[in-house]
């Protein structure tokens, strides 16, 4: 039983304040979770609070509910008692920021309670023996770096990587490669808010210097490596089109661009490479480079703003045929049985989930272990930098453990 729900405001890798929860049981176990948060938010997202007033909400709402009342180990009591206590369909009382922090926290102390590794709790004995390959984000810009790239993120894909580890090593060296291309080319590279290079160059040289990274790396470590992109294009669409630095796109010719672009890279993944309303569009894509039906030969076209991990929105997706596979991140639906459903949704329909960090993050590992648990294909969490390599270190000892 769950005896005590503490909140407090921690610090996020942007330097915002975030809410963090700790959840004590009866028999002594324990759980902690932190939230994340976005800057390129889909329009259904659940709601973010700023954090101190989450956490103040949740305290007065959520808490009286679970302490004496709730088992921890009960992952849907505890996610039904959240949205209960809230009673919005966007977590807009206690803020999806305090919610998901209480789910995975709870989570975490049902696992400490069994005396079993997070991923074992979530995923139980029937999660097969996959592990999730990393997309590693190399270079980026829109809305996590000023002046950088139009398109978000460029993610490195070591597909053949014999290992978790391996793959993780490989991302690192690819992010080390296009630092060193993009010195040789006179660019300055800050980083952005995920840790990817963010020079001043367009999209056009930010292909050229990702395929070079990506294939020098892969000569060095002998597997294959490939790449894919966040397109993000909900912050490139403006009023029908798709406004770029140099161009601008219809729907239409957006839908080519992006098909001509995995054609030209062997592109493994595109991500919202369309506005998140235009479920058409993300289903005439689909059709173009991801509807061979032989699970490997396609490039996953996935749903981040488009379907904000919510089962209604995924379910109108597939009903269009749009894209086939979902992002999942936890803190855009508020629990993680909801993200569960999401997950398991896609799955029956035979679309891939990918589990996925925020731009904005803790040293919360959660997202590691639901990757595994949940046998996803590929986990986004980033290439470098201390809340990104808690994600992928932990990773690293899942799979030895494992
Ligand atoms: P966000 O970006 O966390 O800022 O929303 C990540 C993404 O778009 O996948
Ligand atoms: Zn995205």
């Amino acid at each position: 039983l769950i005896t005590e729900v503490r909140l407090r405001r921690i610090l996020d890798s942007r330097g915002n304040p975030t809410v963090e929860a700790d959840v004590s049981t009866e028999s002594g176990g324990f759980g902690r979770g932190a939230a994340p948060s976005g800057a390129s938010t889909g329009e259904y997202e659940a709601i973010e609070l700023p954090a101190e007033e989450a956490i103040a909400n949740a305290r007065e709402l959520a808490v009286p509910r679970l302490e004496g009342q709730v088992y921890a180990g009960d992952q849907r009591s505890v996610d039904y008692v959240l949205r209960e206590a809230d009673g919005t369909d966007d977590f807009s009382e206690i803020g999806a920021n305090s919610a998901v922090a209480i789910s995975m926290a709870a989570a975490k102390a049902g696992a400490d309670m069994l005396g079993a590794p997070l991923y074992q709790h979530l995923g139980g004995a029937f999660r097969g023996n996959q592990f999730p390959t990393p997309l590693g984000n190399v270079i980026g810009g829109a809305e996590h770096a000023a002046d950088a790239t139009d398109i978000q993120e460029f993610l490195a894909a070591p597909v053949g990587a014999p290992s978790v580890a391996d793959a993780v090593f490989a991302n690192a060296a690819v992010h080390g490669a296009a630092r060193d291309i993009l010195a040789e080319r006179g660019e300055a590279a800050a980083k952005g808010d995920e840790g990817a290079w963010a020079p001043s160059i367009d999209d056009a040289e930010a292909f050229d210097v990702m395929a070079e990274a990506v294939s020098q790396v892969a000569e060095e470590v002998g597997f294959e490596i490939r790449f894919g992109l966040d397109v993000a294009a909900t912050e490139l669409y403006e009023d029908g089109t798709y406004v770029y630095s140099d161009t601008e796109r219809t729907p239409d010719e957006q839908v080519d661009y992006i098909a001509d672009l995995v054609e030209q890279y062997d592109l493994v993944y595109v991500e919202d490479p369309l506005d998140e309303n235009d479920y058409e569009g993300f289903a005439a894509l689909t059709e173009k480079v991801g509807a061979s039906g032989h699970p490997g030969e396609d490039c996953l076209v996935c749903g981040d703003d488009l379907f904000v991990t919510n089962v209604e929105r995924l379910e109108e997706g597939i009903e269009e045929g749009a894209a086939n596979s979902i992002l999942v991140k936890p803190n855009q639906i508020g629990t993680l049985s909801e993200a569960f459903d999401a997950i398991e949704l896609a799955r029956e329909h035979g679309y891939d989930a990918v589990v996925s960090h925020r731009s904005g993050e803790t040293e919360d590992t959660t997202i590691a272990h639901l990757a595994v648990a949940t046998a996803a294909p590929f986990i986004k969490t980033g290439a470098v930098g201390g809340e990104r390599t808690a994600k992928l270190n932990e990773l690293i000892r899942i799979e030895e453990n494992a």
